[in-house]
């Protein structure tokens, strides 16, 4: 008799304001390999930062996506972002399992704005030190009203979420699974969503803290559907720079530029308070990801305006993949909004 070993895989799914994302990595002894992918674009209105508004078309769109790509899905790894979700970091003694928990939950009800009867937590380790005997943890709480309803979603979708994660640690995770991190180059990997922009920072190789800015895409959105008079559907096309031919690209730059103001001040504020919090001078190199990676003229709007080196994040440098599996879309081009969920799946589930 054989007994085939199966390969374990984990899926991640993302449910943006713009677009839901999904990603099925297999985990395989020599790395990650894809095995499913798909994007379905949500309507506009649907989710509003953080707030489901039209739950129908949300779990329609999640089971049509699942549909589309692998049927037989069940267990996801599932993030949450934006108000209902507050993360810290702190430097404890070392331990491990429950009493590892004990200290955690001791250290989180010392802190404000935690109260530990209202939210949910979970942690990460994110380094060890063993000559001091201590180590950095990354508490994940969420409000546990806005988790309970959250689950409900996924469930009412036919789905299990296996893990709850927040995007700024699946953007971490993402970068750390497919990049050697340089140790001496502080790195801000800025995760451009449609309502709120993930900005997490990398000091000496490791994760060093993380902020959300409550601004993403969706304002030059509704400036291009304005300036041009376009339905969401065109202005959607417009976005991901497929009307190169019918509209007019000067005014469309214009456009662009003047709209997005909002969000380069949101991360300009961002740098010059992590600079002021930390003993960091500067910041040498910036990761972009997210949909607004996409936009037209935006990355090279951020960078002219903000002055700092900066690249495109591709969360499947390290991952193998077939092509075909992304049907129409191209994996190289669209790998940046792709980030969230490839950290997601690149977690490992029970
Ligand atoms: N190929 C593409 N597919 C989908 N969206 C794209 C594409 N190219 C560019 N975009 C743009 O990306 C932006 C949304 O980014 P993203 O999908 O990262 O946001 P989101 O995850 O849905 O939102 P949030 O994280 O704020 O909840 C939109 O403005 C969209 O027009
Ligand atoms: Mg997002």
């Amino acid at each position: 008799m054989f007994l085939s070993r199966r390969n374990k895989s984990t899926v991640g799914l993302d449910l943006g304001s713009s677009s839901i994302k999904l990603v099925k990595l297999d985990h395989n002894k020599s790395g990650y390999s894809v095995s499913a992918i798909g994007i379905r674009e949500l309507p506009p209105e649907a989710i509003v930062a953080d707030e489901i508004r039209d739950r129908e078309a949300v779990i329609f769109n999640v089971q049509s996506l699942v549909e589309q790509t692998d049927p037989k899905i069940r267990d996801v790894v599932v993030s949450i972002s934006g108000h209902g979700v507050i993360t810290d970091k702190f430097t404890i003694d070392r331990k491990t399992g429950p009493e590892a928990e004990q200290a955690i939950l001791f250290e989180t009800e010392q802190r404000a704005p935690f109260d530990v009867d209202d939210v949910s937590l979970d942690y990460h380790i994110i380094k060890e030190d063993e000559d001091v005997n201590k180590m950095d943890v990354l508490l994940v709480a969420a409000r546990k009203e806005y988790l309970r309803s959250y689950l409900e979603l996924i469930e009412d979708c036919g789905l299990r979420p296996a893990v709850v994660d927040d995007d700024a640690f699946a953007v971490y995770n993402a970068y750390e699974g497919n990049y050697e991190i340089d140790p001496t180059r502080v790195t801000a990997l800025v995760n451009i969503g449609f309502d709120v922009t993930n900005v997490t920072y990398l000091h000496e190789g490791l994760f060093m803290a993380t902020r959300d800015v409550s601004a993403g895409t969706r304002g030059i959105f509704d400036a291009v559907q304005k300036e041009f008079r376009l339905n969401p559907e065109l202005a959607s096309k417009a976005m991901k720079g497929e009307m190169v031919d019918s509209i007019d690209q000067d005014m469309f730059k214009a456009t662009i530029t003047s709209a997005s103001d909002e969000l380069i001040s949101g991360v300009e504020l961002a740098f010059s308070y992590f600079r002021s919090q930390t003993k960091v001078e500067q910041i040498d190199w910036i990761v972009l990801s997210g949909g607004g990676a996409l936009v037209p003229y935006l990355p090279e709007f951020l960078q002219s305006k903000i002055n700092i080196p900066l690249e495109l994040a591709n969360p499947l440098r390290n991952i193998d993949y077939d092509p075909e599996l992304f049907q129409y879309l191209q994996p190289e081009k669209i790998a940046p909004l792709l980030t969230v969920p490839v950290g997601l799946a690149m977690r490992k589930t029970k």
